[in-house]
């Protein structure tokens, strides 16, 4: 049977192939505290990873205090990813219309409707993250300018050229990278901005390392090769303009989220990939030259 949703989305028309079922099942099912417990620090819920150097003050915060600290402190570097992603957008005016494609719980659309003021779209094959991020807008009483959707961001169904910027925080690991891009392409006007940060295998120096496949494994995702991005998106016109080597900025995290409360046994498999060189964690932003 084909269930209509509230928006007019039909399920089947969204989540296409049985592997993309897994995938919303997986996230309309997640209630994992590593994502819930940080966002209830302020209110800001991401599905993402951390940068930066921790304060190792934390470690040392009294028994009673201590869980608070070390989630506390793992926001802060949460948030600061999401900080660093939006410094890449480039120039943004109030009337322009930003596209988060794989929002989940809105964390990185929040922060950015914060800083500039527009209107922000987010697309998830998630109806529970939908839901939950819908109700946050209303909440912050923005509702008006910042809307969830239940929507495939390999075809969306948005208007064509209706976007200046969109950005895929450590979502590409779900979807084929040229469908991905030829959408975005549609997307966005000639000189329209493409920001990302992801995790992708190093396929200089072999094939998918062990602890790579662990991590796909964990998620019930599929880690493109760092080559991957850059053919991908030449081959859909978009253009490179910064790539930032984070690898070295997350393990920090990692670290900290090893020793914490919400460690979910898969530390390990990325504290040994970052190390041993066989996964990097990198930022890409592109203008797209087509159009
Ligand atoms: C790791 S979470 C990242 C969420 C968010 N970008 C963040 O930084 O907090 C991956 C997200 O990608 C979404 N996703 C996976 N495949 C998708 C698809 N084909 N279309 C839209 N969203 C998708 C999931 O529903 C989930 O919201």
């Amino acid at each position: 049977m084909t269930t209509i949703r509230q928006d007019g989305a039909r399920a089947d028309a969204v989540v296409r192939s049985a592997y993309q079922r897994s995938v919303a099942a997986y996230w309309n099912a997640e209630r994992d505290p590593v994502n819930l417990r940080l966002g209830e620090v302020d209110g800001i819920f991401h599905h993402h990873y951390g940068v930066g150097d921790y304060d190792p003050a934390v470690l040392d915060v009294p028994e009673a205090r201590h869980d608070e600290a070390i989630i506390t402190e793992l926001h802060r570097l949460e948030n600061a990813q999401a900080d660093l992603l939006l410094d890449h957008v480039g120039p943004i005016r109030a009337d322009d219309r930003l596209l988060d494609a794989g929002s989940g719980r809105g964390g990185t659309s929040f922060m950015a409707h914060q800083r500039f003021g527009c209107a922000i779209d987010g697309v998830t094959i998630s109806e529970a993250q939908v839901e939950f991020a819908n109700a946050q807008a209303e909440q912050y009483g923005v509702a008006g300018q910042v809307r969830f959707h239940y929507r495939n961001m390999l075809d969306t169904g948005l208007a064509a050229s209706s976007y200046q910027v969109i950005w895929t925080n450590e979502t590409t690991m779900y979807v084929d990278l040229g469908e991905l891009f030829g959408e975005f392409a549609r997307l966005l006007p000639n000189g329209g901005r493409y920001v990302c940060i992801t995790g992708c295998y190093n396929d200089l120096t072999g094939g998918r390392s062990k602890a790579v496949s662990q991590i796909d494994q964990h998620y019930t995702c599929n880690i493109h090769s760092r080559s991957a991005y850059f053919k991908a998106m030449a081959a859909t016109d978009f253009v490179p303009i910064t790539v930032v080597d984070l690898t070295y900025d997350t393990i920090p995290y990692w670290e900290l989220r090893a020793h914490s409360p919400v460690a979910t046994g898969i530390e390990d498999a990325f504290l040994t990939a970052y190390r041993e060189g066989s996964f990097h964690y990198l930022l890409i932003a592109a203008d797209y030259a087509g159009g």
